[in-house]
Order: C-alpha cells, then structure tokens, then sequence
C-alpha cells in the first residue's frame, strides 16, 4: 500500500513526454520576458486591497473568540499562562518588514522553485515536481492544495476588484450603490459598526435580512468572475500581449501613487512604526504573503524559455526583488498619508488614502483594477489547467480533460471553477480567502523545497542546470520561513486547512487511487500540446 501510495512519475519519463515532437514548445522566452511575466502574476490585489487592513490589524468582533488569533500569539499566551489577545494585531507602519520578511520566504521558494523547473522543465509546477520526487499522494495533496493558491486565491483578488470598482464608479460617475449589494455581510456589518467615513460613497446602509439574519452579496465580485470564465471559454490568444499592457499600467500606477503620495505624506503618521510589536509584523507578513504569490506562474513556463539555467531564477528573483522595492515605498507612502488605524477594513486603502483628490482616486482604481483583473485571468487560466493534469493522470474524473471541440479550451473546469470561484466570492470577505489562500501556498511552497532536499540525494547525478546554493540550508530556511508565516495566521484559517485537506485525502481514496493510470501502468496520452499557452 505505501509503495503505491509513494510511486513516482520518473522525471525521464516527464521529459521524454514533453520533448516528443508534437509536444514541442517554442523557446522563445527571455529573462526580462519572464520578469514581466512574473510581475504581471504578482502586483494585484495583494498591495492594492490587503496593505491596508495588514497596517491597521482585524479588531476582536463583539463575540470575542480565539478563532482570529493568530496560532503563534495563542501558543505563546498558553505556555505563559497570560491571557490570549484577541484579534488579528496589525503592523501599523512597520508594515513595510513585514514585506520585507514575506518576500524573504517567497526568495528561499523561488530558488527552490528554479532548480526543480530547470532540472524537470515541463509545466505542472509544484504538482509535476512532487510526483516525480515524492510520490502520487504527495502530488495530489498539493495538486488540492493548489486550489487554495488559485481558485481560492481568485476569490480574494474578486473581492479586491469589487471594492475598487465601487469606488471607481464613485468617483468617476458619482455612482452610488446600495452596500449590501456591493459586499459581504460580515464586511458590510463591520462597515455599519464603523460609521463615519467608511459609509461614504453608497446609497443605502441599511442591510435587508433573511429570516431574522441580515443579508449582503458582493455582486461586483460574482460578475467580474462570471465575465472572466466566459473570456476564457472562448480562448485568449493575446494574453502575452495582454499581459505586457496590464504589467506596464500596474508598474506605472504604482510608481504614480509612490511619487505623487510622496508629497501627501504626514510624518506623525508613521508613529508609533511599530504598535504591535513583532507579532503585529509577523501577522502582517503573513496576510501581505499574498501579495507576492504569482512569482511561481514564472516556473510553468520552463518548456518555453530559451536558457531555462539562466533565466528561470533570474525572471523569478528580479520579479521579486522589484515588487518588493515597490510594495515597501508604497505601503510606507500609504501609512504615512493616513494613519494606520483609518483603514480598518478597508480592501481599497490605495483609493482611501487618495480620496482627498478624486482624479487621483479614480486614476489609481482603474489603474488597480486593471491590474487585478490580469491576475485573475492568469489564475482563472491556471487552475483548469491543474485539475487537466490531475484528470489525465486518472486522479480525477476524465469529463475535466475534455477540450470544447470548438474553441479547444478545458471547458468544463474552466466553467465549474468559475462557478465555484464567484459564488464564494460573493458571500466571503477579503480576509477570511486571503489566509486560506496563503496557508495553501505557503504548505505547497515548503512541499517544493524539501522535494529539493530529497531529489539530492535520491537522484544526485541527474543535470541541475541551476542549483540551489548551500543544500540543505537554504531549503530548510525557505521551509522554516514558510511555516513561521503559517503559525501567523489565525486558528481559524488553520481548521479551514485542515478540513480541506482532510477532505483532498478522502476523495484520494476512494477515487483516486482506485483510478490512477500511474497504478495501472496505462501511458498518461496527454494532449496539453492542443491547449492555448498560458502567457
Ligand atoms: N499576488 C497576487 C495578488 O496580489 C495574487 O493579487
């Protein structure tokens, strides 16, 4: 039983699968290529929506309970005996380390991520990499994992595209939409609570109710989701260009709010730099994590670069290493025009924080916008294509390989994840997807740096065109990094995960390892050559 559950796919048999001809990409890609490609994948709702309530913390609701604590406090708290603070702290101004600490675990995985996609280039990523390193059921547990990272994912950056929308529309047109029409109920409740100008900009805040239970829907969210599964189902021949447009007006726009808030900023605001202390940076780091998750789309493109060795790595870390230098002068330029505090649930800081110059204000949504809406057509793309994989290796049904005869596109995954992804979207806040976005992402990270560590030793001759240095330290570091950040994240995201996970494993037994062609020795027959290129 566990030889079965730990059969490997050998990564001669992944090559030889990629390099027959008809599978034959072309290597056209350039490290600045994937740079761009790596920043297109990244800036998006992470700075956009997420800087502001990482700065200004998740206040203890009314009914005090543990479940928002971040696990590390709540450890911390029991083996002092003191009592457990409730409450997500927040960063305040010191949310620029906290930046810096996320992009820190995001550099250990990206290297990690380089020597694995240069020594088994094909695409699949961290799903691919595990299967041939750690077994079926290592892959598949990060194969369901990766849907926290993209479906889940996606549902927050709709939500983030909602309420910049909102705002856009309102400072554009002087549109002003009824609140529980425009977000969640717990947002919207939260919302009411705050009073003041956190109303500003809706036409009614009254929420209607359902039997006794008051009621809000994020429809902005639901239908951005619903436009972009449909663009998908007919194909996107031009994302590559689409993408250098979207990266070029994302870059642009922050170095507008960098520069223009420059001359905005009140210096007091940025005291105290640290209210929270380490914690506050520590949960910060773990919520802004997201905000550099994309940079391991640049991995899937291995097939396609033309000096994977030398590339890879490059177009990863330079991604990285860019938004970092941009999300630190941003959020200190944010937190320094208003105090940490003012943007309490607020999933569209960048706007508040220029809402006394409604040019700027609608300049810099529409900048946002467009920006989100290119990481969410890369992830919206993304997913269907994991759940192909999983589906041609007989982990999955076969209907979620099945091409639309016409427009060649996985239709039916493309369509179930988009219904899955917009009817979250509409009743979830930003918050509460972006933890279990990130907890996902961070396991699967670690996943991939001790796959690493494992293939050194179980298959040390194999060529490494690009190798990580100081094996097994850096691995380690980046696994540590990783799980640092995940005891940062509240209990509740954690139960979330757990249940997830438990549920990946059921379904692996009952259907996919009864079904698996690797068990059966049945050749895998892909067809991914017949599908539009991801960028
Ligand atoms: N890094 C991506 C974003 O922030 C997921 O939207």
């Amino acid at each position: 039983m566990a030889n079965q559950l730990f059969k490997t796919k050998s990564p001669d048999r992944l090559i030889r699968e990629s390099e027959a001809p008809e599978r034959q990409m072309k290597r056209s890609l350039t490290a600045v290529d994937l740079t761009a490609l790596g920043i297109g994948a990244i800036i998006g709702t992470g700075i956009f929506a997420l800087t502001g309530t990482a700065a200004a913390g998740d206040p203890a609701p009314a009914t005090a309970s543990h479940m928002a604590t971040p696990v590390i406090s709540f450890i911390q708290s029991w083996i002092s005996g003191a009592e457990t603070v409730m409450g997500r702290p927040g960063a305040g101004p010191g949310v620029i380390f906290s930046f810096m600490v996320a992009a820190i675990a995001c550099g250990f995985a990206a290297l990690c991520y380089s020597e694995l996609a240069s020594m088994i280039p094909v695409s699949g990523s961290a799903y691919t990499y595990s299967y041939a390193t750690m077994g079926e059921i290592v892959a598949w547990i990060i194969g369901w994992d990766l849907i926290l990272e993209y479906a889940v994912g996606n549902m927050a950056v709709a939500v983030g595209w909602s309420g910049y929308f909102v705002k856009l529309c309102h400072s554009l047109f002087g549109l002003n939409f009824p609140l529980w029409a425009v977000t969640d109920t717990k947002t919207a409740q939260h919302l009411i609570a705050n009073g003041g100008d956190a109303l500003q900009g809706y036409s009614s805040t009254t929420l209607p109710s359902i039997a006794g239970y008051p009621f809000a829907l994020n429809l902005p969210a639901g239908l951005i989701v619903a436009a972009v599964t449909i663009l998908l189902i007919f194909g996107i021949r031009e994302s590559a260009r689409a993408n250098s447009v979207a990266v070029i007006i994302k870059v642009a726009v922050v170095v507008f709010v960098i520069a223009y808030g420059a001359f905005l900023v009140n210096p007091p605001n940025w005291s105290p730099v640290l209210p929270n202390g380490l914690s506050g940076v520590m949960s910060a780091a773990a919520i802004v994590f997201f905000a550099f998750i994309g940079f391991d789309a640049v991995s899937t493109t291995a097939e396609e670069t033309r000096n994977p060795q030398r590339d890879m790595p490059i177009g990863m870390i330079a991604s990285l290493l860019i938004c970092t230098l941009l999300y630190v002068l941003m959020s200190g330029v944010l937190t320094g025009i208003k105090k940490y505090t003012e943007y309490t649930g607020d999933s569209a800081a960048v706007a508040t924080a220029f809402g006394g110059a409604p040019w700027a204000q609608a300049l810099v949504s529409a900048g946002a916008l467009a920006g989100m809406t290119s990481v969410l057509l890369v992830f919206q793309l993304g997913q269907p294509r994991i759940f192909m994989a999983m589906s041609r290796d007989g982990l999955l049904p076969q209907v979620f390989a099945r091409l639309h005869p016409r427009y060649r596109t996985p239709y039916i995954t493309t369509i179930c994840t988009g219904l899955a992804v917009g009817g979250v979207a509409l009743f979830t806040d930003i918050g509460s997807l972006a933890e279990l976005t990130n907890i996902g992402t961070l396991f699967a990270f670690s996943l991939v740096c001790i796959g690493v560590i494992i293939l050194r030793k179980t298959d040390p001759n194999r060529r490494r065109p690009f190798r990580v240095p100081l094996v097994p330290l850096v691995p380690i570091l980046g696994v540590l990094m990783c799980l640092m950040l995940m005891l940062s994240l509240p209990i509740l995201t954690w139960i979330r995960f757990f249940m997830w996970m438990g549920l990946g494993v059921a379904i692996y037994l009952i259907y996919g390892m009864r079904n698996s062609k690797l068990q059966h020795g049945i050749d895998t027959g892909d067809t991914e050559d017949e599908l539009p290129p991801i960028s």
